[in-house]
């Protein structure tokens, strides 16, 4: 979206008022003990916000199928839990964000949990990137858009070929064990809400793209497949 490039073993792109805010936050998660976000590097010569480049893969749509594996999943949501819980301590007096902050604000979310922010080496999850607009919310809120993307859930999962729901149940259920705390059936109705405020979100934005409609429709036609499936996706 904002242009990153590479330059050697970094990543630069301009930055916005919330830049200071996500590099603390990216000290911080590293400070924890977290190795699976990009060090932040500060600022160069032209004033772009640098991090560093994590070698590997990042997948692309169509998602290659290896992406919807089990341990993906496990890997990913393994991720998500240990980089909300290093969040909680992290000091959010005089942050700034991109996106608003959401209650209950229990933890930092990423905001675009999904493997096309993932970088993966032989297929085993190495780094969560792309984390300007990260911002403090609920557990689920990112746990949600994890799910809509992985799981995955909605029609457009055809990328993979055609999913039974029996098959997303196990998937989301996995999904919900491996995070704890929280089940599928309060989960899919936070994917509901997660979808229509994106549609929301990129509508507000959108200023007549035509590409950027046609993801407004996606997303709300995705919520509706959520609400009219659910009852085939929990027990
Ligand atoms: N720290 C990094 N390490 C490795 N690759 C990176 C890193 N940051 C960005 N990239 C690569 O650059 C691409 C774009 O970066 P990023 O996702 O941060 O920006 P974006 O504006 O969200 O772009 P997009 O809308 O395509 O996701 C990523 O999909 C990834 O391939
Ligand atoms: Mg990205």
């Amino acid at each position: 979206m904002d242009g990153a490039v590479r330059s050697g073993e970094t990543v630069r792109r301009a930055p916005g008022p919330w830049t200071p805010t996500i590099q603390r936050l990216l000290r911080h998660l590293h400070a924890q003990g977290v190795r699976t976000t990009p060090r932040p590097l500060g600022t160069d010569e032209q004033g772009r916000d640098v991090t560093e480049y994590v070698p590997g893969e990042v997948p692309t749509y169509p998602m290659p199928s290896w992406v919807f594996s089990d341990e993906v999943l496990a890997e990913s949501v393994a991720l998500l839990r240990s980089v909300h819980d290093a969040s909680v301590s992290f000091d959010r007096a005089e942050s700034v964000w991109r996106l608003e902050p959401r209650e209950p604000a229990e933890v930092v979310c990423h905001n675009d949990a999904a493997p096309y922010n993932m970088v993966f080496r032989d297929r085993r999850l190495v780094a969560l990137i792309d984390w300007d607009t990260a911002a403090p919310g609920p557990r689920s809120w990112d746990l949600a858009y994890l799910a809509y993307r992985l799981v995955p859930l909605g029609p457009a999962a055809a990328d993979s070929g055609p999913v039974p729901d029996r098959e997303r149940r196990r998937r989301l259920e996995l999904l919900c064990r491996a995070y704890g705390d929280i089940g599928p059936a309060d989960l899919l109705g936070t994917v509901v809400e997660r979808l229509t405020e994106l549609a929301r979100f990129t509508r507000a934005r959108a200023d007549g793209d035509a590409e950027l409609l046609r993801h407004v429709d996606l997303y709300l036609r995705d919520a509706d497949w959520v609400v009219e499936h659910a009852p085939g996706l929990v027990d």
